[in-house]
């Protein structure tokens, strides 16, 4: 669709949707984020869920200015369950980004190769406008992940990047991460091979999943970090205990939390009678998403649906404007395969909640203890601590 008819058409759509009163105020205003002001996107029309406002992830020569919301796009086709139609989820992917979105994240490991060629074939044409992350540092033999192994030796990275940009049909990508911290090659030879990367213009920045602040330290004084990309929301938030976010502040580094809906879970809509795609998703492996913990954890969303039901939002509204509340450098990467849920996320950007809002949410949150560790045994020994 043009990007004419795409404006003539969500006009009329505006016209036709009844917003309700506490959105229509969140959206219309111009936000004030510690002292700056964030110049709204007019190409959009008001009323219209879209993403208007951007946020810089790092600093100095890494700074990296996105829309303060991405999309992840793993799910489109990888590990949560059944998807629509190839053509459906292309057309989902256009319209985040006719919706302002400049931020894509995939990884060679989503399928392997699949997903970014997913993605890649979504976003042709419209890369002159987006950024796309991909991930790099899993082991692969013939297509198949070694997952006692990590590989982020720099031949690996090369390959890796190689292969990223031929899938995705780019010259340069936005963000290049790794996936997971390869204990037989230090951090500083990671660092150097990516900074070669971006000196042959083969990447923009890059960043690091699940790390702690000694390796994030050791890598930044090889080559300035643009963000960390860690698993972070209402159920999980060891970046605040071990220190991770406070020294992402500290170093001027941007933070993308990953799975910011718990792998779906705070949206609401899964209960103890999930079946996961027993074929296509990672979720019925791990021990948060077993029946049990599922019904005791429940509770956590039903204070979400509390708190949202007296200022017209949804879970996972409260979900996602809460991390965007905690701070500026945060630019969560929600994923979705329908057109309703990005709509949903997306105007998560517009709501602002008072630090009284934000101290009763973490209260009342806290005070439910979660059942049920987010990783298997082997996941969780690649994490950091
Ligand atoms: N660096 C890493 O190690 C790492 C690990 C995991 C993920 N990631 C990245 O993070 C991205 C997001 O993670 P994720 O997919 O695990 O978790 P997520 O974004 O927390 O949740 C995605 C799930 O939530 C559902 N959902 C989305 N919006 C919703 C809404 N408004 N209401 C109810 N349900 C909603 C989606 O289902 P529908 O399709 O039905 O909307 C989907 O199944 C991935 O795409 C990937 O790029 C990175």
């Amino acid at each position: 669709m043009s990007r004419r008819n795409f404006l003539k058409r969500t006009v009329l759509a505006g016209a036709a949707i009844c917003i309700a009163p506490t959105l229509e105020k969140v959206t219309a205003a111009e936000r004030v984020i510690d002292g700056k002001s964030v110049v709204p996107h007019t190409a959009i029309p008001a009323g219209i869920a879209a993403v208007r406002t951007q946020r810089t992830l790092g600093s100095g020569k890494a700074a990296f200015t996105v829309s303060s919301m991405g999309y992840g796009c793993m799910g489109l086709n990888h590990n949560r369950s059944q998807y629509p139609s190839k053509e459906n989820e292309i057309a989902l992917v256009r319209e985040a980004v006719e919706r302002g979105v400049t931020l894509f994240d995939t990884a060679e490991s989503y399928g392997y190769h699949v997903n970014e060629k997913l993605v890649g074939e979504a976003l042709k044409g419209y890369t002159d406008r987006v950024f796309i992350s991909s991930k790099f540092g899993h082991k692969f033999v013939n297509g198949v992940q070694v997952k006692t192994e990590e590989d982020s030796t720099p031949a690996n990275i090369r390959r890796v990047c190689e292969n990223s940009l031929r899938n995705l049909g780019v010259e340069t990508l936005g963000m290049f991460y790794q996936h997971r911290i390869d204990p037989n090659t230090p951090i500083e030879v990671v660092a150097e091979t990516v900074g070669e990367l971006i000196k042959e213009g083969k990447i923009l920045h890059w960043g690091m999943c699940e790390v702690n602040v000694e390796t994030i330290r050791r890598a930044h004084k090889i080559c300035p970090v643009t963000a960390i990309q860690s698993e972070y929301h209402f159920m999980h938030h060891t970046v605040e205990e071990n220190g991770v976010l406070a020294l992402c502040d500290e170093l001027g580094i941007g933070f993308v939390p990953y799975s910011p809906l718990n792998r779906g879970f705070l949206g609401g809509m899964i209960n103890e009678y999930t079946r996961f795609d027993p074929t296509n998703d990672n979720r019925q492996t791990l021990p948060r998403f077993q029946p049990e913990a599922i019904r005791a954890n429940y509770r956590i969303v039903e204070v979400l649906n509390a708190f949202g039901r007296t200022r017209g939002i949804t879970p996972a509204q409260v979900a996602l404007a809460w991390l965007m509340n905690k701070k500026t450098f945060i630019v969560p990467i929600p994923g979705t395969t329908k057109l309703s849920h990005l709509e949903e996320n997306l105007r998560a950007c517009d709501i602002v909640f008072t630090a009284e809002e934000m101290n009763e949410l973490e209260k009342a949150v806290t005070a439910i203890p979660v059942m049920g560790s987010r990783y298997d045994a082997l996941q969780e020994s690649k994490i950091q601590k």
